[in-house]
């Protein structure tokens, strides 16, 4: 690791020793007691805080620079028109020159006081110093529920035997890491959704010496969890993913997995009619528009939350949306025919259609429908 100790050798006299990196959604509340906390714990060492704070409504930000005005060791990064913490605490790591980065919730919930051993860890020669609730001494105890903690165990396992380590906490939320170290592996992170560190273990694929520091979770005091069913779907994401090898954008996937799921609302709506009287015209014509109303709406929540239409534009965006995928039904079935016609075997040809289909639809929505994404 001989770039790294060059690295920090550069940086000695000007650069600070560590980064605290804070993502922060909604903390106001927070900003301040983080601050305090960080300065009792980090005594003697010299840092700097940065929140990245996603243009929160509640003014996390000017909280934030409130306090940076008067102490130039605490800045801001604010992002406007994204979301996400993995993405936040990425970029926030790119954005300073210290030797080491930390990354700690802005809830109060990780415990800021492991923060000198993890730094003594890395200074012993560990690439990773992670905050973990599940060696001896650390507690899980502020997970909020029965199903949270099940939850996490769950996720655990699955991460474990993906990410090929013995890490006994790769949900964690809290760690330490060298900045050359991070920088290095920054590329080839995913990004999305919640765990950095179970992204950045991927991406390591298994070459890291890791350190572990127990601390105790602490229940959140102020504000609330971010945590819902769409992290839940983009950890899924991750894993996908990490199985792919990041062969497909996972928007790709899954936008071909609401397209799956179009699939069988067309069929029950179609079903339904025709029991009702219908012919078989008009039940596949309002099957197929219910399916697209259906996906659109799904796409808008899930795959391009990120730049979800509201308003106007929502409207604007359906309209759009049923002509692209009408389109697509049509060159679907004209392509199926077609190499049905050259006898390519029927099963065979389906299916060329519909992936022609699924990438027609995704390539044009996505660059026309959620343009801004
Ligand atoms: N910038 C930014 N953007 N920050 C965010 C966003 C976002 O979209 N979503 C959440 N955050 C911030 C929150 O404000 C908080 O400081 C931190 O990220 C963690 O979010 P919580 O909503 O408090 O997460 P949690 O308590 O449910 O989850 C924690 O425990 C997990 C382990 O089970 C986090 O520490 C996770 O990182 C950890 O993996
Ligand atoms: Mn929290």
């Amino acid at each position: 690791m001989s770039d790294l100790a060059s690295d920090q050798a550069a940086s000695a006299p000007a650069w600070p020793t560590l980064a605290v990196i804070v993502p922060c959604y909604n903390e106001a509340p927070n900003v301040a007691p983080m601050v305090a906390r960080l300065d009792q714990a980090l005594i003697g060492i010299d840092f700097e805080v940065i929140f990245v704070d996603d243009n929160s409504p509640d003014g996390t930000a000017a909280r934030a620079r409130a306090i940076g005005a008067q102490d130039h060791r605490v800045r801001c990064l604010k992002r406007v028109g994204r979301r996400g913490l993995s993405s936040a605490v990425i970029e926030g790591a790119l954005a300073t020159s210290a030797s080491f980065i930390a990354v700690i919730d802005g809830d109060l919930q990780h415990d800021e006081t492991a923060l000198p051993a993890m730094l003594a860890a890395l200074r012993g020669g560990a690439d990773l110093a992670v905050g973990s609730r599940h060696v001896e001494g650390g507690d899980a105890a502020g997970l909020a529920s029965p199903f949270r903690t099940w939850l996490s165990r769950t996720g655990t396992r699955l991460a474990q035997t993906l990410s090929r380590t013995t890490l006994s906490d790769p949900m964690s939320g809290f760690f330490m890491i060298p900045r050359a170290q991070f920088e290095r592996l920054a590329p080839a992170l995913n990004g999305q959704g919640f765990k950095i560190l179970l992204d950045l273990v991927l991406a390591a694929d298994g070459r890291l010496q890791i350190a572990e520091i127990p601390y105790k979770f602490r229940p959140r005091l102020a504000g609330e969890s971010k945590l819902d069913a769409l992290v839940l779907a983009q950890f899924a994401g991750l894993m996908i993913d990490k199985t792919l090898g990041g062969a497909l954008p996972l928007r790709f996937l899954a936008f071909a997995l609401v397209g799956g799921f179009g699939i069988i609302v067309n069929l029950a709506v179609m079903a339904a009619l025709r029991a009702a009287g219908l012919d078989f015209f008009t039940a596949q014509t309002i099957g197929t528009i219910a399916a697209m109303v259906v996906n659109f709406e799904l796409n808008n929540r899930l795959t391009y939350r990120i730049v979800r239409l509201k308003g106007p534009l929502y409207w604007r965006g359906l309209i759009l949306f049923l002509l692209v995928c009408g389109l697509g039904a049509i060159a679907n079935i004209g392509i199926a025919r077609t190499l049905y016609a050259e006898n390519t075997a029927g099963l065979l040809a389906g299916a060329a259609g519909a992936v022609i289909g699924v990438v027609w639809n995704y390539a044009v929505s996505a660059t026309l429908v959620w343009r801004r994404a």
